[in-house]
């Protein structure tokens, strides 16, 4: 068996703040763990908190962020390991050279409209946005690149929780290889 075939699978999930992102990785990484195979999630939040504490939201500093994500998510998968990241990753060229670190990549976009979003808000940042308290928040005003290579978008308005798992599990099983 070469390394290939005992790689963990990377899964990564980009979109604004508030898409679902987060909610998502921890019912996806509850049906890996109930299969029998060793799962971690690499939360943007956490990864900022514990490994990037001085990287703010520049274009600079977000793919500083996504770098190290892609890099510690190779080492785990490398060693057998499925991984589910769980980052805005908002820049297309960065996001893919993270992704394409580990050998069986899938790229997913989890997405709702920004009505929904600020609706949500779960985080209260867009309404400090709209009264202009902060800048930069990704979707609002800053940019963020949609996937243009082989993904599955997941329109988190339109598809209960149950529902946005069972599509990307579906899309696990295809196997598109991204690396
Ligand atoms: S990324 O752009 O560098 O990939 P990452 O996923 O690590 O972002 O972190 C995003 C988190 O940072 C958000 O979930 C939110 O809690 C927080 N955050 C604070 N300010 C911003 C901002 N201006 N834009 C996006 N996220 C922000």
């Amino acid at each position: 068996m070469t390394q290939t075939d005992n790689a963990g699978r990377l899964i990564w999930l980009t979109g604004p703040s508030g898409a679902g992102k987060s909610t998502i990785a921890k019912a996806l990484r509850g049906r890996i763990a109930d299969s029998g195979r060793r799962v971690e999630i690499l939360d943007g939040d956490e990864i900022r908190e514990v490994i990037s504490p001085e990287l703010g939201f520049s274009k600079e500093d977000r793919n500083i962020q996504i770098d190290r994500i892609g890099y510690i998510a190779s080492l785990l998968t490398r060693n057998g390991v499925d991984v589910i990241v769980s980052a805005i990753s908002p820049y297309r060229q960065s996001r893919d050279r993270a992704i394409s670190r580990s050998s069986r990549s899938f790229e997913i976009l989890v997405s709702a409209p920004l009505e929904v979003l600020i609706d949500r808000d779960t985080k209260g940042l867009y309404g400090k946005a709209i009264r202009g308290e902060i800048t930069g928040l990704t979707g609002y005003d800053d940019p963020y690149e949609e996937p243009i290579g082989s993904h599955l978008r997941v329109d988190s308005h339109r598809l209960s929780l149950d529902e946005a798992v069972l599509l990307i599990e579906e899309f696990l099983t295809l196997e598109v290889a991204n690396a």
